[in-house]
């Protein structure tokens, strides 16, 4: 029954071997339906590569002729003389930015490298700033983070919408370029079409729609087709009607009617489909991603924070005490200033141990007290920039002791939540938290300059601010590989029982694989409600974890099989077949959208 149902969208695809409009489906990122063109228009050209036009709206900042030809990465000159522009645009005229357009898969895309700013999500970077030029869904798609895990300075690949006439086109119609228009308020498809003067019907075809259902919606694209190359459309006038074939005598109630009820139905099974395939597709995927190898180290993405700090990393050394740069980004706090912020370290303000909560200037920071050398963590954590790194905001030196101030994670200590309130929990919560942590290990890994190896991850040292985000703390055990090439060997063995890897227990060998065993520990300990130390006995017991987790876990049957295989993968005994941290972010982003839809259909 679905195989005919295949078959049948088959036939009509290539009945009419358009491109489908993506409608309001843009606006929700987790829509992946496969009928609109969420991920990109379909490779269906004559051309498998093609000369193409996208129609962009300048708005400050993109409103000068070289802050929109960098956004887009085109030549100024030739820019310049298809607008009629010299320097700048006005504000929200439409401006003619040529690209090549070709095929990446199934789709057909103009690549684009685009460095994020603050604030930026997967959607805002595709509505707000490029105007439906491209959609989160496709961006999502072919980029390995995931949308919370965007930093500023980092560079995403960004393809944008387009498409190459269709044999059909081509050969009718004499189209030779499809126009990526970006729909704004107000438009219709006739007003755009008579703006390129085209005709209407030809570009309701193009964009499979009909007479009948022809709602345009803004920061959406729609396609023209066009014979030339559109000129500046600021100044045109509509270029001759081409030599026009009579109107259709289509009666386009009837037919159109007809197949817009195929198409929900085949909407309806599709979806029943695609539900029955996302398991069997994340099971391929993780597969995938286990096998896969580690890649070498890209630190390319991390430039644009390194060129705005001035700091010189060949002058570091940890065992120096502070570098020149931490005392210019750090506040250096009297001792009075914290003693009036906790009540003069009184109980009350304790959180256990040596930490303490207080209030600095009305906003809540968390203190804590250190013997010995704090240079090491201070140094490290003065240089690190990341929502899941606890953020240091400075320090206090004060009769021998070191006092650290850092933002306040207002819920406390993730294995207070897993110890003692562990049913207070969502699925996607615990999720969300263990997501948090593997990207901030993640950035230690392969992000931080140079790169770091946590060794002391335990739930004990993930702090949950009040949104219940996870942010990694205590990184004084934290050292640098770089320096030794990807391996340390130590003979001093530090670090918390129960979550240390075996390599590293015998031979003292330091590699970001510690980490990713400390992190299966936690994620254990997150989906079983149970202490590290409890669970050790499980696993070097040698008893099926599988086994266990199933029975142990608040997993609802559907998941459980793939954190099964992810906390298996991270304990794996040799350090070399452990997945590597971006995997790991790669795969939990996964199941916890999977997660996600499956708590709100319950
Ligand atoms: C665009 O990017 C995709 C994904 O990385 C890649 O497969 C494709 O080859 C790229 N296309 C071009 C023209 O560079
Ligand atoms: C492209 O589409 C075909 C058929 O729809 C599918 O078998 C194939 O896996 C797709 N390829 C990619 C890279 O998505
Ligand atoms: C989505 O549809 C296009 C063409 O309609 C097809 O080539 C592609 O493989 C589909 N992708 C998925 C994930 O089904
Ligand atoms: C899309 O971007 C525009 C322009 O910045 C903004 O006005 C609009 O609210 C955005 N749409 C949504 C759904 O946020
Ligand atoms: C995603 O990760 C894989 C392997 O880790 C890498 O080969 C690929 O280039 C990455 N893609 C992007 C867009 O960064
Ligand atoms: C397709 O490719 C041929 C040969 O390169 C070229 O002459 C033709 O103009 C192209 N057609 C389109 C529509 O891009």
């Amino acid at each position: 029954m679905i195989f005919f149902f295949i078959i049948l969208l088959q036939c009509l695809s290539l009945a009419t071997a358009q491109q489908p409009y993506v409608g309001t489906s843009t606006t929700d990122c987790s829509v992946t339906d496969n009928s609109t063109s969420v991920f990109g228009y379909s490779c269906n050209g004559l051309n498998r590569t093609c000369l193409t036009y996208v129609i962009f709206r300048s708005t400050p900042p993109f409103s000068t002729v070289t802050s929109i030809s960098s956004l887009f990465s085109v030549d100024p000159s030739l820019l310049s003389s298809l607008n009629n522009a010299a320097t700048t645009f006005s504000t929200d005229q439409q401006v003619i930015i040529p690209l090549t357009c070709s095929c990446s898969g199934n789709y057909s895309q103009s690549n684009l490298t685009y460095t994020i700013r603050q604030g930026d999500s997967y959607f805002r970077v595709a509505n707000d700033t490029l105007q439906g030029l491209s959609t989160c869904q496709a961006l999502e798609r072919q980029n390995n983070a995931s949308s919370q895990s965007l930093f500023p300075g980092m560079r995403i690949l960004v393809p944008l919408r387009c498409a190459c006439p269709t044999a059909k086109q081509v050969s009718e119609d004499g189209v030779n370029y499809l126009a990526s228009y970006t729909v704004v308020f107000g438009d219709t498809v006739d007003v755009i079409s008579q703006r390129f003067g085209v005709e209407t019907s030809k570009t309701l075809e193009a964009n499979q729609m009909s007479f009948d259902d022809a709602g345009v919606f803004p920061f959406t694209t729609l396609l023209v087709p066009l014979q030339n190359p559109p000129s500046n459309l600021n100044s045109m006038t509509p270029p001759p009607p081409p030599p026009s074939p009579p109107p259709p005598p289509v009666s386009p109630n009837g037919k159109k009617q007809k197949r817009t009820w195929v198409y929900v139905l085949v909407g309806i099974l599709g979806g029943a489909l695609v539900l029955s395939l996302i398991g069997a597709a994340m099971f391929c995927m993780l597969k995938k991603v286990s096998r896969k190898k580690q890649e070498p180290d890209n630190l390319d993405s991390f430039t644009a924070k390194k060129t705005s700090n001035s700091y010189q990393e060949s002058d570091f050394d940890p065992l120096d005490g502070l570098s020149g740069m931490v005392v210019d980004t750090l506040k250096v706090y009297k001792f009075h200033e914290l003693q009036s912020a906790t009540s003069d370290f009184t109980s009350s303000s304790s959180m256990g141990g040596s930490g303490y909560i207080g209030k600095i200037n009305g906003d809540g920071a968390m203190i804590k007290k250190m013997e010995g050398n704090a240079s090491q963590e201070i140094n490290l954590l003065s240089k690190l920039n990341h929502f899941n790194i606890i953020r240091l905001s400075g320090f206090c030196f004060h009769e021998g002791d070191w006092y650290l101030v850092y933002e306040h994670a207002s819920n406390g200590t993730l294995s207070d939540w897993i110890y003692a309130k562990s049913s207070l929990l969502s699925l996607t919560q615990r999720l969300q938290i263990a997501l948090d942590i593997a990207t901030g290990l993640n950035y230690l890994h392969n992000f931080a300059d140079p790169p770091y190896v946590h060794r002391d991850l335990t739930s004990g040292n993930i702090f949950l601010d009040s949104e219940f985000r996870g942010k990694i703390c205590n990184l004084g055990l934290a050292r640098s590989t770089e320096r030794d090439g990807d391996y340390v060997l130590t003979k001093h063995v530090e670090g918390t029982r129960g979550y240390l890897a075996p390599e590293y227990l015998e031979h003292g060998l330091v590699s970001t694989k510690l980490d990713v065993y400390a992190f299966g520990v936690v994620v254990l300990e997150i989906v079983t409600g149970k202490e590290a130390s409890e669970l050790k006995k499980e696993i070097d017991g040698g008893n099926d974890l599988e086994e266990f987790l199933v029975g142990g876990s608040f997993l609802p049957e559907g998941l459980v099989s793939f954190v099964v295989r992810l906390v298996m993968d991270c304990l794996k005994r040799d350090h070399l077949n452990r997945p590597s941290m971006d995997e790991i972010v790669l795969s939990l982003s996964k199941i916890l959208t999977a997660s996600k839809s499956w708590e709100s259909s319950c």
